[in-house]
């Protein structure tokens, strides 16, 4: 098991993080297209996705050639209920990009068959060759996609039981934590690390014990994130308050010009 440091960047405020982020996206979609990417949702993500539109109306980049690959969606919500993965994904970012329709891939989260979905989207990953740049986001519990603490660093895409504190996280988008579900289907820890390039972004203090524990703590299943560092091509952005409780401040720290 080789561990590998991440590259991590600590960059002043939401709307500065946010734009790093796009920044780190579009570039990868001009450096060579087809591309495929990895995308997350989550209030981190949305400003994020709301610069990748806007530079798609600009003209500065395109999204004709891109396929992607969403982590994760609760299981027993169809997708056009607004609870859903699917609709958080037509709101902030499909519906308002130059897509084509089919190559924008979520796992079905109300299928019959969770496990066959799974593996489903398991070989689908697999034909496209694979995940060249992932975007993530980070549990308040150390979370990535929705491999809660505890998630096999071997584990693949399956159905998963969602932490109560995880529900309690997302509840802004249900009338309340009850109606948030408690299953979902996500790609796994060993699928996310398959992924060519990984760009994880977190914002906010209460992600800050997730990021010093990923980052600084021991690789363990106990912080899922922290099986990053067994990735050679990660790179890590955080505002300062996600920052805060990291002891070795990283060297490329640019938050003064932030
Ligand atoms: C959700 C998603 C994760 C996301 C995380 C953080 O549970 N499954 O992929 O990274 O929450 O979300 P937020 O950005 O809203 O804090």
């Amino acid at each position: 098991m080789t561990e590998h440091a991440p590259r991590i960047e600590v960059v002043g405020n939401v709307s500065a993080i946010a734009e790093r982020a796009a920044a780190h996206v579009i570039a990868r979609l001009h450096d060579r297209q087809p591309v495929t990417l990895g995308l997350a949702t989550g209030a981190t993500m949305t400003p994020l996705y709301a610069r990748l539109v806007a530079a798609t109306r600009a003209g500065l980049i395109s999204f004709r050639t891109v396929s992607s690959f969403n982590l994760d969606e609760y299981v027993g919500l169809a997708p056009q209920s607004p609870g859903s993965f699917h609709a958080y994904m037509q709101q902030h970012l499909f519906r308002h990009v130059d897509m084509e329709a089919g190559r924008a891939q979520i796992p079905n989260g109300s299928a019959d068959d969770i496990a066959a979905e799974a593996a489903r989207y398991e070989a689908q990953i697999a034909a496209a060759g694979g995940i060249d740049l992932l975007i993530l986001g980070i549990g308040a519990n150390g979370h990535i996609g929705f491999n809660e603490p505890g998630s096999d660093f071997a584990s693949r895409t399956r159905e998963v039981r969602l932490d109560e504190a995880t529900r309690i996280a997302n509840a802004i988008n249900f009338p309340d934590p009850a109606s948030v579900p408690e299953r979902a289907i996500t790609m796994g820890v060993a699928t996310i690390l398959e992924a060519r390039s990984i760009l994880l972004v977190a914002r906010g203090p209460e992600k800050a014990a997730a990021i010093a524990a990923a980052i600084e703590g021991p690789i363990t299943a106990a912080c899922p994130a922290s099986a990053l560092r067994l990735h050679g091509n990660v790179d890590i952005l955080c505002d300062e308050p996600a920052a805060a409780a990291l002891t070795r401040r990283p060297h490329n720290n640019n938050r003064r010009r932030a």
